[in-house]
């Protein structure tokens, strides 16, 4: 339920994040009307500004192309709810300042109850100043205290349970919102939806039905820009360790009792907790190379000229648990590949050998993105008078089944749940935990901590990534579909 009389607070109010998906999702939110009646939004950082400064910097991102008048004119009240405080993020003085800001606005609330949505875009360096000063100055003492915090949550597991040692001195669990933005976005959320409520598809949803799973994440663009940033970090810590591996805990994850946030968060743990640490010989990375007149990882001036940081991961995953044992879960993501493209592809196994040879195997897809779409390859008898199967698709392509409903963007989703106390789309803490488990020895090694440092395989910018790709996918038992199919045998 949604409390009236809330005060969004946008820490790292001028930086990227905020500018690019913050700020354009809490004004999705205003202009159709979900966000708290009387809302505000403060936004916070260290840059000075003047309000005409900050409004601009603000709604930078908020598309108006056609210059619609009502975009417009929603613009402007948006710009109405928004103000703005400029201060240091470890000097308490400042966060007094923003405190007395805040009543400010609250004096003229009708009520005394004054909620408010702390939303950190802030680099990891300032997560815990910023948490503390919060906390000790910006405390409502008469409402609801929430609090957005987002990745990097440390870079291995003990830095990350430092860092939420450190966090939850301040916060409770309760009160903190993890955003893994993957989360929020429509097709993940279906995921519960196609697997509960579809006997059809539950029933097939174990390791005597399926081959093996992919779930793949292709961004055809490099690192231009934030390269420095990104040589911290690497590809398995930007999209594997969160977003892919959320995907995963969703789709194997046994019936919770109910759709609570704790139920659903418990198995999700559960099957995490299955997973033992990544081999690396289930490991393949690679770093794109210039070609097609982009320029390659190592072309960036803010990367080291020998950085062994993988922009590509193929990795393959075991769930030791009745339903998974012996089916490979492949997570694989890269930068710089030959299209932008996030989906989850389950294959099934092969029909008994018999009155069939070679007929295509089923294939489920749950395409994230773009065009939201979930599809199952199957066989059918072709048309006529021939005695054949052909494959083909039962395909259901949201824009086409679907075309009076926008699909909300995900910050705008968890942003709307955050103001409403669903902790079900962010992550819990013993989440987070045991994601680290699984990630960091294989991350330790990839960074030399075990004396071998391995150099990633290059990759064309623009390809599909590593030519090595087909044979990996293959050793864990995905077979491409053959034209021949032949029937009866
Ligand atoms: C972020 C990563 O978490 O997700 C980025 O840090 C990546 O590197 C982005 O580009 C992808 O998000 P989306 O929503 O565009 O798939």
């Amino acid at each position: 339920e949604l409390k009236d009389n809330t005060i969004i607070i946008v820490l790292g109010a001028s930086g990227d994040l905020a500018k690019k998906k913050t700020f354009p999702a809490l004004f999705g939110l205003f202009r159709l009307g979900y966000l708290p009646r009387d809302v505000k939004i403060v936004g916070y950082a260290r840059t000075k500004m003047d309000k005409a400064e900050y409004h601009k910097r603000a709604t930078s991102y908020l598309k108006n192309p056609d210059n619609d008048p009502e975009t417009t004119s929603a613009i402007e009240q948006f710009k109405e709810i928004s103000t703005y405080v400029s201060g240091s993020y470890e000097d308490s003085e400042s966060f007094a300042q923003l405190n007395s800001h805040l009543q400010e606005i609250e004096s003229h609330y009708q009520s005394k109850e004054a909620n408010r949505l702390f939303y950190l875009a802030l680099p990891p360096s300032v997560f815990v100043p910023s948490a503390k000063n919060l906390k000790e100055q910006c405390y409502s003492p008469t409402g609801q205290n929430r609090i957005i915090v987002e990745k990097p949550f440390g870079k291995d597991l003990d830095s990350s349970r430092e860092l939420l040692d450190s966090l939850k001195q301040y916060w409770t669990e309760d009160e903190t919102f993890r955003i893994d933005h993957y989360l929020g976005k429509e097709m993940v959320k279906n995921i519960l939806v196609l697997r509960f409520a579809n006997v059809a598809m539950g029933a097939a949803w174990d390791k005597n039905h399926i081959s093996n799973v992919q779930i793949t994440f292709k961004e055809p663009f490099g690192t231009e820009g934030r390269g420095g940033y990104f040589d911290e970090f690497g590809i398995i810590r930007d999209i594997l360790q969160n977003h892919l591996l959320q995907v995963l805990s969703i789709l194997t994850m046994e019936r919770p009792v109910s759709f609570s946030a704790e139920d659903i968060r418990d198995e999700k743990v559960k099957v995490l907790r299955s997973i033992p640490p990544i081999a690396r010989e289930d490991t393949l990375l690679g770093q794109y190379i210039a070609a097609n007149g982009k320029p390659g990882y190592l072309d960036d001036d803010t990367v080291p000229h020998n950085s062994v940081c993988p922009t590509f991961a193929a990795t393959t995953l075991w769930i030791h648990n009745p339903r998974w044992e012996g089916v490979p879960f492949i997570l694989k993501a890269g930068k710089a590949l030959n299209e932008a493209k996030v989906e989850v592809r389950i294959q099934f196994k092969d029909v008994t050998q018999g009155i069939f040879k070679d007929i295509v195997r089923n294939e489920l897809i749950i395409r994230i993105q773009p065009s939201e779409a979930v599809y199952l390859k199957m066989n059918t008898k072709t048309p006529g008078l021939i005695t054949r199967a052909m494959p083909t698709e039962m395909d259901l392509t949201y824009k086409r089944r679907f075309t009076e409903t926008k699909i909300p963007e995900a910050y705008e989703a968890l942003i709307l749940d955050a103001l409403k106390g669903d902790h079900s789309n962010f992550v819990r803490n013993d989440e987070l935990d045991v994601a680290w488990k699984i990630f960091t020895p294989i991350l330790h090694w990839i960074e030399g901590r075990q004396g071998q440092l391995p150099r990633p395989v290059p990759y064309p910018y623009g390809s599909r990534g590593p030519k090595e790709l087909d044979g990996f996918i293959q050793k864990y038992g995905f077979k491409r579909a053959n034209d021949a199919y032949v029937w009866p045998v």
